[in-house]
């Protein structure tokens, strides 16, 4: 049955490209669901389906592509909408931030124009309430003089200040869902930091809740609570940021944190990537998807592997780490 708690619940979702080699299967049925004010955290190598994931839910999927399965947000399936009934969503209920804010900033309108149509048009201000709202998110987001800089075009502010517009365009309309996907990969760590300070802070003032895609779980642990592996376009392994991190169940996870640099432990001779490459998603292995690449690949593993789920909802597909 549906659980009403929860704000969005992904059901048996599979993203599929026809291409001319055949079809990529990019999502391989994803379940995942957030309550309101929650923030999860996508995390995976590049490919492994985490955009794609979201692009589908967003009605944003390019052409050659099919999504399958449910995404109820509040009980309805975006899946389902007609353009004109996703846009009533987008925006105002559910926020994008992109990883290249130029994708979605259009370079040949000033901030103030891309920032005001939207309160206008979602809220039913008029241009001088929408104005002073649009400069409220951009000092809230701390752009020194926002009423001088609003006025320019985007190729006026460097990365990070375009990347802190895209957090304060997010947030106009205190969405339900913020989705930000990869909002701090092109940036300065500093800059990564103070951009996930404010997303947390937003996110308590108006109780957004927060999907945050990264192929780092270094930038995880401020930020969300509970979190989503993923690999091959599947979920792999999904429990809290304390689980993940320290009681990795699936050998992915245990790779992908080997690979991330540690202030708890003295560098070592350099960072351990996970060998080898991700399955072709034209044509997906049977059995585990990750046995190519894992150390402890053992027989049962040309079998599919079950999701285990242990008492505290830790959740992972191996075979290992048996709860039985
Ligand atoms: N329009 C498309 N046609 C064919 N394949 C695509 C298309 N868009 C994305 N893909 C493929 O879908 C897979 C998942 O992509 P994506 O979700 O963007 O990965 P991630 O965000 O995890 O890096 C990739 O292999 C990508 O090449
Ligand atoms: S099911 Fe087997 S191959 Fe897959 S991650 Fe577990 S041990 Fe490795
Ligand atoms: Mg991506």
């Amino acid at each position: 049955m549906d659980n009403p708690a929860n704000l969005l619940e992904i059901k048996d979702l599979n993203v599929g490209f026809d291409t001319p080699d055949g079809k990529v299967h990019a999502v391989n049925c994803l379940n995942v669901s957030i309550k309101a004010g929650d923030a999860l955290a996508i995390v995976g190598e590049s490919g492994s389906g985490k955009t794609q994931t979201v692009m589908s839910i967003m009605g944003l999927l390019a052409e050659n592509g099919h999504a399958s399965g449910q995404a109820l947000f509040k009980g309805k399936d975006l899946l389902q909408m007609t353009t004109s009934e996703l846009n009533q969503h987008r925006g105002r209920e559910i926020a994008m931030i992109f990883q290249d804010p130029m994708t979605s900033l259009n370079p040949y309108l000033r901030i103030d124009k891309q920032m005001t149509e939207v309160v206008m048009h979602h809220q039913g201000l008029n241009k001088t309430e929408a104005r002073a709202h649009a400069v409220e998110m951009l000092r809230a987001v701390r752009i020194p003089d926002p009423e001088r800089r609003i006025r320019q075009y985007p190729h006026e502010f460097s990365g990070g200040m375009r990347q802190r517009v895209m957090v304060a365009m997010g947030l106009l309309c205190a969405p339900d869902l913020l989705i930000a996907d990869e909002p701090t990969t092109a940036l300065d760590v500093t800059v990564q930091a103070q951009i996930s300070h404010l997303m947390s802070a937003l996110r308590r003032q108006s109780n957004t809740a927060i999907i945050l895609i990264t192929h780092d779980l270094g930038v995880v642990a401020g930020l969300a609570e509970r979190v989503l592996v993923m690999y091959a376009g599947e979920a792999v392994e999904c429990g809290s940021v304390e689980q993940i991190y320290y009681d990795p169940k699936h050998p992915y996870t245990q790779g992908l944190l080997a690979s991330v640099p540690r202030l708890d432990k003295p560098e070592e001779d350099g960072l351990n990537s996970i060998p080898g490459n991700p399955p072709n998603l034209l044509a997906l292995p049977e059995g585990c998807k990750f046995r190519d690449r894992c150390p402890k690949a053992h027989e049962a593993c040309s079998e599919k592997p079950p999701m285990q789920l242990d008492e505290q909802k830790h959740a992972w597909r191996c075979f290992l780490g048996e709860t039985a």
